[in-house]
């Protein structure tokens, strides 16, 4: 079971647990299952999904240093969808929602998120040393724009797509 919480300044003695079905609401941010047993290169619902969105600039996400740590940890968004499949360790991919509140998922083998083109995030691990995955972009216009980069189109669609309803 996925878990997702939001990150307050305040102190908690528990987490405030959201549902996957809050995250995307207040997101656009998309989850997915995918059996990284086996032949998951050939799951058709991964397939789908990359063709879907033209997604198939693939990278391994594993043997990360400390630089390839800071540059995950930066918040930053892509003009486009970003999906990232963990294949082994935990990953959390925290998320600016709508209210621009951190929210944190925490993924395990075989979860897939797709973060929407202009949605702030950024990425860490529980442990760098057993940590790895996949992350599909586009071949085209992949950058990571950092905050502050709130002029830019992209972010702009999405924050209007966000309150005209379109994730409700
Ligand atoms: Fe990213």
């Amino acid at each position: 079971m996925v878990r997702a919480w939001i990150l307050t300044d305040e102190k908690r003695l528990t987490p405030k647990y959201i549902t996957l079905e809050e995250v995307y609401k207040n997101s656009g941010v998309e989850y997915y299952q995918i059996d990284v047993k086996n032949d998951y290169e050939n799951d058709q619902l991964l397939k789908n999904l990359i063709d879907e969105r033209d997604n198939h600039h693939i990278g391994k996400v594993e043997n990360l240093d400390d630089n390839d740590l800071l540059e995950h940890v930066t918040e930053h968004f892509h003009e486009h969808d970003e999906f990232r499949l963990v294949l082994e360790g935990c990953g959390y991919f925290d998320i600016r929602d709508k209210y621009d509140i951190w929210v944190r998922i925490e993924l395990f083998p075989g979860d897939l998120i797709v973060i929407p083109g202009g949605c702030y995030h950024r990425f860490t691990v529980d442990d760098k040393d057993s940590y790895k995955g996949l992350r599909f972009l586009k071949d085209y216009g992949y950058q990571a724009y950092k905050r502050p980069n709130d002029e830019l189109g992209a972010r702009k669609d999405y924050m209007r797509r966000l309150y005209n309803g379109a994730y409700d």
